[in-house]
């Protein structure tokens, strides 16, 4: 874990002012290829031998700066970025499974990632049971001889369920696999998946770690915790076909997973992240403890005024007193709940729609995590797609509208949310 606080790696992390010519900012290396001094230096950068920068694709300063933040703020030994959250996602898979492989995954996700899992990947022959996370023997009882990851967010988007990492953990621990963690909803700056058993963790920087709603980005961070001996994982303790000969389990140990997950991941899949995006996204990083405690303030205070509107059928959010997931919340998120709100109006489907329709303040769009307020009616927008089954797993109703509160006076946001609801009366 981080031997400063979390203000400080959040600043300074990754950045040897010493070794980029005095720079206090981090810089843009806005550049796709890397002289070597010689054809010696290619060949030990290639093999692996000598550390360095090759390609854009497979490395970069600014990201390079990125990654070492990310990796400290979460507890990690190293991570990778990507071009998006989905990249992140998608590049962890690859990486680890192969046609016939098995993953058991929370039914309560993001819209893209449910479709992911549920419909490209067994294309590929990866199949998911997505089960109730609520109970960890859930997880226990959809497992299967080729289950080779356990899936789930954190702070489910946009269910809003704390899980309970520790519980879900020991059961990927007790079959052997994996344990990956969406963590974007909560941010390493509330919530620290490696620290309750998680073994790689995700996040789509496009939200809170960016926080000003202009760059996508993605990031993979690895506990180095996970044991890929155990026979399940052939790809990591057997020559590489992908990297001549190499055996990543021997010759980078605890490194296995995020080494191969950059050096065939990054090279195969090509979904790098931009170092114009790094540096973008390394700005937000810069802010993103102070804001995220303001986007939980001001979505706790507003979640609270929404409960005494009549126009308001029910509401969730994980701070309120009589939430379901509050005392998970105080377990996991003590320091603040994320700034994302759900709630039920009365006149359902077209209701909903017609205050996303008349919001002034908070954008209608398909995004979480700006500084600005942001609002969406998921069932006819982001999981349009899902059956009446699915949206009912994942947590969105007909009557569901998804708020994230941003960084303005509350005062400005209830206004806001007052007369959009006086279009349904
Ligand atoms: C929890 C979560 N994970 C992953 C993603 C995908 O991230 P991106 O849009 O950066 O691909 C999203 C996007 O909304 C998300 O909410």
């Amino acid at each position: 874990m981080s031997t400063q606080k979390f203000a400080t790696e959040a600043l300074h992390a990754g950045h040897d002012v010493t070794t980029n010519g005095g720079t206090r900012a981090v810089p843009i290396y806005q550049t796709t290829s890397y002289v070597f001094e010689d054809s010696d230096h290619a060949a030990n950068l290639f093999n692996l031998s000598q550390p360095g920068y090759i390609y854009t694709r497979l490395n970069n300063p600014t990201n390079d700066i990125l990654e070492q933040r990310l990796a400290k703020l979460e507890g990690g030994i190293a991570a990778v970025v990507s071009a998006s959250g989905t990249a992140a996602i998608n590049t962890t898979l690859l990486t680890l499974l192969k046609a016939g492989d098995h993953i058991v995954a929370s039914s309560s996700l993001y819209g893209g990632t449910y479709n992911l899992l549920s419909v490209t990947l067994p294309r590929f022959g990866i199949t998911t049971t997505f089960v109730d996370p609520s109970d960890a023997k859930n997880f226990k009882d959809a497992v299967q001889d080729n289950t080779r990851a356990f899936f789930v967010e954190s702070l489910g988007n946009p269910k809003l369920d704390v899980l309970d990492l520790k519980s879900i953990s020991a059961e990927a621990k007790a079959v052997k696999v994996p344990f990956i963690v969406d963590n974007t909803v909560a941010t390493p700056a509330l919530l620290n998946p490696i620290a309750y058993g998680a073994n790689i963790v995700i996040h789509s920087l496009t939200k809170y770690i960016s926080g000003n709603g202009t760059s996508l980005g993605g990031a993979i961070i690895d506990a180095g915790t996970f044991d890929w001996s155990s026979g399940k994982f052939p790809e990591f303790t057997e020559p590489s076909a992908g990297y001549h000969g190499l055996v990543y389990h021997d010759v980078l140990g605890p490194a296995a997973f995020i080494a191969k997950a950059r050096i065939e991941g990054l090279r195969d899949h090509g979904a790098a992240l931009s170092p114009f995006n790094a540096f973008q996204i390394i700005q937000g990083l810069e802010t993103l403890e102070i804001r995220i405690k303001k986007h939980s303030e001001n979505a706790l205070a507003l979640a609270t005024w929404l409960e005494s509107q009549e126009e308001v059928t029910w509401i969730k959010y994980p701070g309120l007193k009589n939430d379901p997931y509050h005392d998970l919340a105080k377990e996991y998120l003590p320091k603040g709940q994320s700034g994302i709100i759900t709630f039920g109006v009365k006149g359902g489907f077209e209701a909903a729609k017609t205050i996303a329709n008349e919001t002034k303040i908070f954008s209608l769009l398909a995004n979480i995590g700006d500084s600005k307020s942001l609002i969406i009616h998921p069932a006819s927008t982001t999981h349009q797609q899902l059956n009446p089954e699915q949206q009912e797993s994942t947590g969105v109703t007909q009557d569901l509208i998804r708020l994230s509160v941003g960084l303005e006076a509350v005062e400005d946001l209830q206004a806001d949310l007052k007369e959009a609801f006086a279009g349904i009366k």
